[in-house]
């Protein structure tokens, strides 16, 4: 999934007047690419990727995902991009705590109108391949982090993303579990998913094949 981005800009509402969080973006990432973005914190990682995923607009720019002008979509084509072609992973692993592994990787696929039997199946296989085989019926608080961020993939893949964003998907693991996981997101890599993830880990970042360095707002040449 490409992604070409021109002068994007982003001011909050209610951010301080005259800081953008974005100012002025151009660059492109290619299908099949891992690209690292780095950068201090408050620099606009995370409002970029929210940006890339159609979580949030931009104040400015253009923005293509696979040539397509995102600016220029509806709402409802906004959640249907996000839905079937872009999975999110997130530091903090969003999973919910009520629910099995098993379940949570189920909901995407139900929210996209998915058979439950079908849907089931499916989760089953996406656990086995993170690793999860025989965890399905944990809840996220009976499983480790690492595991848990696994089974956030595992939620990521359900739909057959062709773009993963992932915003400090190992900020919360050991080093250990933050090497599992980086080698689990560069197996998928291999499969064709092109992959977005912010990390503050310098030594991720370069195995990365593409870096991707921010400051105060823009893109360090
Ligand atoms: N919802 C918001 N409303 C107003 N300002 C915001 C909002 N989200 C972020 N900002 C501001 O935008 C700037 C960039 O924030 P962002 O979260 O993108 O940084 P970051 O690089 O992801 O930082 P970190 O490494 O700490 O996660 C910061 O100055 C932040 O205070
Ligand atoms: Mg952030």
């Amino acid at each position: 999934m490409s992604i070409a981005c021109e002068g994007l800009t982003k001011v909050y509402e209610g951010g301080k007047a005259g800081w953008p969080a974005l100012r002025g973006l151009s660059f492109e990432i290619s299908p099949g690419e891992f690209a690292a973005v780095t950068g201090p914190s408050g620099c606009g990682k995370s409002t970029l990727l929210n940006i890339i995923g159609l979580l949030d607009e931009p104040s400015g720019g253009r923005y293509a995902l696979h040539g397509r002008d995102v600016t220029t979509m509806s709402d409802l084509e906004r959640s249907v991009v996000r839905r079937d072609q872009i999975g999110f992973v997130f530091q903090s692993f969003h999973l919910l705590n009520r629910m099995s592994a098993l379940e949570n990787v189920c909901l995407p696929m139900l929210y996209a109108g998915a058979d439950r039997h079908a849907a089931r199946g499916r989760a089953g296989e996406l656990l086995k391949k993170v690793g999860l085989h025989g965890k399905e019926k944990k809840t996220p608080l009976e499983l480790s982090g690492g595991e848990r961020q696994r089974v956030a993939i595992a939620r990521a893949l359900s739909n057959s993303p062709k773009l993963i964003l992932a915003d400090e998907p190992t900020g919360n693991l050991d080093s250990i579990s933050s090497r599992e996981i980086m080698d689990s997101l560069f197996a998928l890599n291999a499969e064709g998913i092109t992959i977005v993830m912010v990390t503050h880990d310098k030594e991720l970042a370069s195995r990365a094949g593409r870096n991707i360095k921010m400051r105060d707002g823009r893109i360090e040449p």
